[in-house]
Formats: C-alpha cells, sequence, structure tokens
C-alpha cells in the first residue's frame, strides 16, 4: 500500500503561489487554469475548477460509496478504510491498451493529501460546493483561501434533522436563507400531536423548508437514519460534478423540478440510458451502473443509501442482482 505525503516543490520562474502534492507515483499540480496530474506512465489534465468541485465532494463524503470518477479517467474507489487512485481504471480505452495505473492507499493518509490540496488550491471567492451563479472564478495565481467554504460540516444526522441533540434546523438566523430558486417554498412548521407517553419517540419537520435553506448542491446530507437507512436529501443545481459509480443500488426520488441522468456501464463508461426525471418520480440506480445528473433549475432531490457494507460485497460477487427489483 501506498503512502500519501504533501510537498512544496521548489519555486519555478513561473511560481503561481500554489502547493505541489504527491500521493505514493501520483504528483498533483495547478495553474492558472488547470490540474495536472502525473503518474508512472502518462498525465493527466483537468479543468481546475472541475477538479476541485470533485475534490471537494470526494472529501466532504469520505469517498463516498463505490466510485467517484473526477471525469472519464481519474477518481478513487472506496474501500472503506482504503481507497483506490485510479487512472483509466474504468475507462474501455485505457484499459484495452494497459495504460490504466491504480494505487491504493490509506483512506485518512490520502484524504489528508486532498484536504491540504483542497485548501491550498481553493482561492478567495470560489466555492466548489455552490452553484456556478452563486460563485466566483477558480482561476489565476493563488489568491487568498475559502476555508469557510470547504470546512463545512456535512449533514450526518443520528436519527433525524430537528431531534434534542441531533442535528440543527436550518433558519434564517443561524446563516441558512432561503435560496433564490425556492422563494416559493412553505416555510410553516408541522404540528406534532404524540399519544401521551410517546412524546419522545414521534418527530416531525418542514423538509421542504429545510432543504429550500441548503446552501450547496450535489451535497446528499444524512437527514434521517433507520439502521443501515439513509435518507440523504440535497440541491442540485448545473452538473454534478463527479461520475458516481455505484457498488450498491441507490434509490432517487425527484422530490422538486427536473433532473436529466447520463447512465452509463461502471467498468467501461459505455452509454447505457439518458433518464429524465420530473418531481415526482422514483428511480433504483442500480449497482453496476455510473451516472452524472444535470439540473438546468435549483432542483429537490432524496438520495436513499443502504449503508450496509455487506451489500456491496454481496454485489461485486455477483450474489446479488445489480437492481432491486424484477417487473
Ligand atoms: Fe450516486
Amino acid at each position: 500500500m501506498s503512502t500519501a505525503t504533501i510537498t512544496t516543490p521548489a519555486p519555478t520562474s513561473k511560481d503561481l503561489g500554489y502547493k505541489a502534492f504527491t500521493a505514493g507515483q501520483f504528483r498533483f499540480e495547478r495553474d492558472e487554469y488547470f490540474a495536472h496530474i502525473s503518474y508512472p506512465g502518462g498525465r493527466h489534465i483537468m479543468p481546475v475548477e472541475a477538479f476541485l468541485r470533485a475534490l471537494m465532494r470526494d472529501v466532504a463524503w469520505g469517498f463516498f460509496y463505490g466510485t467517484v470518477n473526477f471525469d472519464s479517467v481519474l477518481g478513487t474507489t472506496n474501500h472503506y478504510g482504503t481507497v483506490d487512485l485510479y487512472v483509466g481504471l474504468y475507462n474501455d480505452s485505457y484499459r484495452s491498451h494497459k495504460r490504466h495505473y491504480v494505487e491504493r492507499f490509506d483512506s485518512k493518509a490520502l484524504k489528508q493529501v486532498y484536504e491540504g490540496m483542497l485548501e491550498d488550491w481553493t482561492n478567495e471567492g470560489f466555492d466548489p460546493f455552490a452553484a456556478p451563479e452563486e460563485t466566483g472564478l477558480a482561476y489565476g495565481a493563488k489568491h487568498g483561501t475559502n476555508t469557510k467554504a470547504i470546512k463545512r460540516q456535512r449533514v450526518t444526522a443520528k436519527r433525524m434533522v430537528g431531534l434534542p441533540g441531533d442535528a440543527e434546523y436550518r433558519t434564517d438566523q443561524n446563516g441558512f436563507p432561503v435560496n433564490r430558486a425556492f422563494a416559493d417554498v412553505p416555510q410553516t412548521v408541522p404540528e406534532v400531536h404524540a399519544e401521551p407517553g410517546f412524546e419522545g419517540e414521534v418527530h416531525g419537520f418542514n423538509l421542504y423548508s429545510y432543504l429550500s435553506r441548503s446552501d450547496v448542491t450535489w451535497n446528499p446530507s444524512v437527514c434521517s437514519v433507520v439502521k443501515d437507512s439513509l435518507l440523504c436529501p440535497t440541491t442540485e443545481e448545473h452538473v454534478l460534478p463527479i461520475t458516481h459509480g455505484n457498488d450498491r443500488v441507490e434509490w432517487f426520488v425527484q422530490v422538486s423540478d427536473e433532473i436529466y441522468w447520463d447512465i452509463e456501464d461502471k467498468a467501461t463508461g459505455r452509454p447505457i440510458s439518458k433518464v429524465v426525471m420530473k418531481a415526482g418520480d422514483v428511480a433504483a440506480m442500480p449497482a453496476d451502473i455510473r451516472h452524472r445528473g444535470y439540473s438546468p433549475k435549483r432542483s429537490m432531490l432524496i438520495v436513499w443509501e443502504n449503508n450496509d457494507n455487506n451489500v456491496a460485497t454481496l454485489h461485486a460477487s455477483g450474489k446479488i442482482k445489480p437492481y432491486p427489483v424484477e417487473f
């Protein structure tokens, strides 16, 4: 298993003020517009704002479930404790020409490098979690930082948002005003009338109001938990910054507006289908696909995750089908 370390290279004649980072045999550098990734046998380039938006998700989600594809070439696969950093591993052309490259890291070590890179490469005014219309630009020589934006705590409710001691509601007072796209969402509060003796066991809150106050996009947050069943609502606008490769079935409930999904084969990237989800639609994303979403207007989506990692093992070994139902 490789080690992940941070290094500062000697300044060059065109030093832009950014640090370079290494993880095993991978080396990451950025310039005004691009992230450059070199590795034994090749190099890869990505627009820096797309790279930072993807990096932000990989860091905030702790490498998430399955694969986080930064684009069709670069990405990570979560092994829950260790993580693979790869180039071309899930790309037909790279694989068939044996140009892919992969290294395995201790998850905490790679996350630390990623956090350092995100912090150093994110300039003042650029928020990698925000919709493009709600943030500044990522470009140029290093100028300032945006620590507040990149250190947001992802909501991970222990039981449910709003319960005593659990994740808090979003309000004007604690810095979560209603988003411009959701000005028409009622901000009412439900009345909960529990039978005597059950007051501590019944709870409800206005999820529409809660989501209308989300200040980030494409960031499924754990809002209610029953054992391994995690309801992870999120607000989406513009393009999902990663292409997510599932290692288990993932249910989507489109709560408002519309999202267009590109569905591809997880291993090869070959196109499988286009899915349009309108408000009220429900889909089960299979365990053997990758998907990227496009949300023309800010929309509300509930992502329903199964947090039982045994399910991923059962899918990987082919013991259970990649989809949850047959019609
Ligand atoms: Fe997904």
